[in-house]
């Protein structure tokens, strides 16, 4: 059906084994496990045997992954940094267990867990300038958290954007920042007047400000920052909020970039935060995924515990109001492995989204994820609607049952009974009126269809299939609203489609569908790639939405401007490339996956690089200007 796309299959055969580990990696970058196969018996490797010796005879007891809530396991340690573990050993938490332990030692262990390195690259000195914020907030210009406001629209008015379908033609290069070491840049950065505060994968929080792109200030967090941040403004203060993927949640003054407090917010030994805080009258909600999804890959790991869950957290410090957990139930033992040893659950049903709020209805709504094992639960592959005052579940709604699946599926030992399909609802959920005044709650699911819910009870209103799906997508990151559309994009990424109906042909591309029925305005499918070799050109990313315009980037390196009309491309930048830098570091662009690019005051601010699934690697964030005459 598609000549182009039919080598794909054929190259992607032979690795079907490799894509079934590499698939969740959008989950897990780095299970311990994994990494400790990697790293273990390479001959010569001194410091990596040095640093294994340590773990299992300082640490391990402690930082097992089912020791207890209160240790990380050694699945969320994999996820920090080297230079976080070495801090928590050398003057943190961690000084007394490490007392006994020489420096060499110390760094060893601190790169065996996290499997990287200490040395790193470094921004010089003389790149960095000023950093300033007017005294009043008045002249405060602010745009944060993951669909840019509370209700998650990814929409921006036309004074807001300061881009329009007329001067879009202009839209030049204007800057170029490079996070150095890195290979995926996937955190959303917030506008706050000058600056833009924006997270990375090693955990550095940067403000750069968005004229230049040059660094005002970074704060190192201890894990990778994965979500958007979040700003809060007050009378005389902007503090950033953000979580790392190790759970830590984090309070930043903004005048000086100096931590004001940083909490755990973790469930259970394997939590994990991939999806973005969300805050709402004086509470953060932080959104807890697991990494046993990954973890479970290790057949002597007994697989699963850990559930998804929201953690809400007082905003000025930090302290847990509440926590939902998403299964309620703890694990216990369930059924047999095929080596006779026991299976354990209920488990799974991560958050990887980000929350959204009802105001009104003093509502938080998250989408949850598979099963890790079986039973399955009526928890899982939901959207829920959840009391911001109490944690309490108010309503679900289940878009898929029975789908119990991690990454050791489908050949090793842990992996469940029928396992699959894996249809996480990866994306926020989005609350929008309508143009007769009604709201309703949107959702787009991996399985490729989209979701239109009353707010009021979770009641299905229309669903729409607008592809065939799969564990990378269908919708994988995002959609976005303008209150009379709503865009939708459809990986339907080669890797892992849902086979199930050979009905459905893959569809990747951008819809738009009517508000009202769900009806397919629109598509624009994605643009093939085929001077690349292995160039995957599928809408993974979320989308933005402005008057006429709808923003998204693409696994090729594209970013594509459409008309919000007729899906018309009107504009078009590839971003796949090698850089000069404004900070003197290298620097290339690749694919672009994960959150939606930000528009303001004239500016587009794109990520580039996402270097997991067989997607191009890149460490960019990109500042992209219309012409001066046409902006007012
Ligand atoms: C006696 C049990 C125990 C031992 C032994 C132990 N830890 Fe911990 N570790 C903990 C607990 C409990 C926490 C959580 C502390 C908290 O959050 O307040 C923790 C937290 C940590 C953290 C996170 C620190 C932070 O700032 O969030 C790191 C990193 C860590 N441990 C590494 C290690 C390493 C490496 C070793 C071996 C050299 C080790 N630990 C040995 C119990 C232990």
């Amino acid at each position: 059906m598609n000549p182009a796309r039919s080598s794909f299959p054929m190259m992607l055969a032979t690795t079907v084994f490799l894509a079934a580990l590499f698939l969740q990696a959008k989950k897990i970058t780095t299970p311990a496990i994994l990494l400790q196969n990697n790293r273990d018996g390479q001959p010569g490797d001194t410091v990596s045997a040095l640093g294994r010796k340590i773990f299992y005879t300082t640490c391990y007891t402690c930082h097992k992954d089912t020791a207890g809530y209160l240790a990380p396991g050694i699945s969320v340690l994999s996820l920090m940094t080297p230079r976080a573990v070495l801090a928590a050993l050398n003057n943190g938490k961690m000084r007394q267990q490490a007392a006994s332990l020489s420096e060499i030692e110390r760094k060893a262990v601190a790169e065996w867990v996290t499997g990287g390195k200490l040395k790193s690259t470094v921004i010089p000195e003389n790149a960095y300038t000023a950093f300033s914020l007017p005294k009043h907030g008045r002249s405060i210009f602010d745009y944060s958290g993951w669909g840019g406001n509370i209700t998650g629209t990814g929409h921006r008015n036309s004074q807001q954007a300061g881009i329009t379908s007329s001067n879009i033609s202009s839209l030049k290069l204007k800057w170029v920042f490079a996070f150095p070491d890195a290979t995926i840049v996937r955190s959303k950065p917030a506008v706050v007047d000058n600056w833009l505060i924006v997270g990375s994968q090693f955990g550095d929080l940067y403000a750069i400000n968005r004229k230049t792109g040059k660094p005002g200030w970074h704060f190192a967090a201890n894990a990778a920052i994965r979500g958007a941040i979040v700003i809060q403004k007050h009378a005389d203060s902007a503090i950033a909020y953000f979580a790392d993927f190790s759970t830590n949640v984090y309070a930043i003054n903004l005048n000086t970039g100096k931590q004001i407090w940083n909490k755990r917010a973790g469930i259970d030994p394997q939590s994990g935060v991939t999806g973005s805080v969300a805050i709402y009258a004086g509470k953060v909600f932080v959104p807890i995924t697991s990494t046993e999804v990954g973890v479970a890959v290790d057949g002597q790991y007994n697989c699963c515990f850990s559930s998804g869950g929201l953690v809400a957290l007082d905003e000025k410090t930090g302290n847990e109001i509440w926590r939902y957990r998403v299964i309620a139930e703890a694990a216990g033992e369930r059924g047999k492995k095929k080596n006779g040893k026991p299976f354990f659950g209920p488990s799974g049903a991560p958050v990887w989204c980000s929350p959204t709020i009802d105001a009104k209805r003093g509502l938080v709504y998250i989408g949850t994820g598979e099963n890790y094992s079986r039973p399955t639960t009526n928890s899982s592959d939901a959207i829920q609607a959840i009391d911001l005052n109490t944690g309490k579940l108010i309503w679900s709604f289940q878009a898929t049952s029975g789908d119990a699946y991690n990454v050791a599926c489908p050949v090793f030992i842990n992996c469940p009974d029928k396992s699959g399909p894996d249809l996480d609802f990866g994306m926020a959920p989005i609350l929008i009126k309508r143009q007769d005044g009604n709201e309703i709650l949107l959702a787009g699911q991996k399985s490729g269809v989209v979701y239109a819910l009353s707010p009021n009870g979770g009641k299905l209103i229309w669903q729409t299939r607008v592809g065939k799906g799969g564990m990378l997508g269908g919708i994988h990151w995002g959609m976005a609203t303008d209150g009379r559309f709503v865009y939708a994009a459809n990986a339907d990424n080669i890797a892992g489609l849902d086979k199930r109906d050979s009905s459905v042909m893959a569809s990747p591309g951008i819809y738009a569908l009517d508000l009202f029925t769900g009806k397919i305005i629109w598509k624009t499918p994605s643009p093939e790639c085929p001077d690349k070799k292995g160039c995957l050109s599928f809408n993974s990313a979320a989308p933005a939405v402005i008057p006429g315009i709808v923003f998204a980037g693409s696994l090729d390196g594209h970013m594509r401007g459409y008309s919000s009309m007729d899906g018309k491309i009107l504009w078009d930048y590839n971003t796949a490339r090698d850089y000069d830098t404004i900070n003197g570091i290298k620097a290339k662009g690749g694919s672009i996956d994960g959150p939606a690019p930000v528009i303001a005051d004239g500016m587009l601010y794109v990520n580039s690089g996402y270097g997991m699934f067989g997607e191009m690697g890149g460490n960019v964030l990109l500042g992209f200007e219309v012409e001066e005459k046409s902006k007012k």
